[in-house]
């Protein structure tokens, strides 16, 4: 991976607030209805089988940000000391909660492959430079930050849920968007080129989308709703419907590939409400210094 940028490296000193990890205050005890998302066993499916990569993903997340800040000249480590810190925070609280939220998933008896096919092809990832690490990480950050970004503008794809779980969707979705900066900002600013960025964009989206895809339609499998005929309806309003996936986030899938593109230029007001808002759902927590 050459070490040069073929365009000059942003302002990377847009001034975001600094990133406060908050312990979630909902209650995670009480099981999960089978079809939690709305009585929608669609769009639980899908949302179950994002939920079963994100440990596993979110660690590697961890791993590449604090690698990539080592790797950095000391004078700019200082710079994006406390930022990794609030992100490491935030990501490994996020891994505790859907950890907890997954056993309710495994006692139900869905069955999660995808984490341990990421798990294999993260070992391949670790192989390659910390850069390479820092670009798959921000290319998984676009994704989930433009689906936060979906969540927060529109309520269809947590209508009905309960709501101690769309507060935990949805505390989740603010905090990915709060650090969408952080992983690209570090590509960056070790030398990460555009043509890797871009090449790595292509090979997470196409892994995200059909891991995604295989492991609700499992989920689907497994608890016996692809067989209603309902259940393909659903899909269908899901993924391509008015609210839908697929025309919402194609758009915002798009920009990444943009050469002047930067996460922070995506407009962040959906996530600073809600946790304005719902401040009574979590409690922020004190972050060691250093
Ligand atoms: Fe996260
Ligand atoms: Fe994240």
């Amino acid at each position: 991976m050459p070490a040069t940028l073929p365009h000059p490296v942003p302002d990377l000193c847009h001034t975001a607030p600094p990133l406060v990890v908050r312990r979630l205050l909902v209650d995670l005890a009480t099981p999960l209805p089978r079809h939690w998302n709305g009585g929608d066993a669609f769009r639980t499916a899908l949302f179950n089988a994002l939920s079963m990569s994100f440990p596993v993903g979110e660690q590697f997340f961890i791993d590449a940000v604090r690698a990539g800040l080592a790797a950095l000249p000391a004078e700019q480590r200082a710079r994006f000391q406390a930022e990794v810190r609030g992100f490491v925070g935030q990501e490994a609280t996020h891994r505790h909660v859907h950890d907890r939220f997954n056993a309710h998933l495994q006692r139900q008896g869905l069955v999660d492959h995808w984490s341990p096919r990421i798990a294999r092809r993260l070992v391949r990832v670790k192989t390659l430079n910390v850069r390479a690490w820092l670009g798959v990480t921000a290319a998984t950050e676009h994704f989930t930050a433009i689906l936060a970004e979906h969540l927060l503008r529109q309520p269809a794809q947590l209508a009905g849920a309960e709501p101690r779980l769309q507060a935990m969707w949805l505390w989740h979705a603010s905090e990915e968007a709060e650090h969408r900066s952080t992983a690209f900002d570090l590509y960056r600013t070790l030398g990460g080129n555009e043509r890797w960025r871009l090449r790595l964009f292509y090979i997470v989206s196409w892994h995200f989308c059909t891991d995604l895809l295989r492991q609700t339609l499992h989920n689907l499998w497994r608890d016996g709703s692809w067989r209603q005929p309902g259940t393909w309806l659903q899909g269908w309003r899901c993924l391509f419907g008015r609210q839908g996936l697929v025309p919402a986030l194609w758009a915002p899938w798009h920009d990444y590939r943009r050469a002047d593109f930067h996460p922070a230029q995506r407009e962040n007001a959906e996530a600073l409400q809600w946790l304005a808002r719902h401040a009574d759902c979590y409690t922020p927590v004190q972050q060691p210094a250093g």
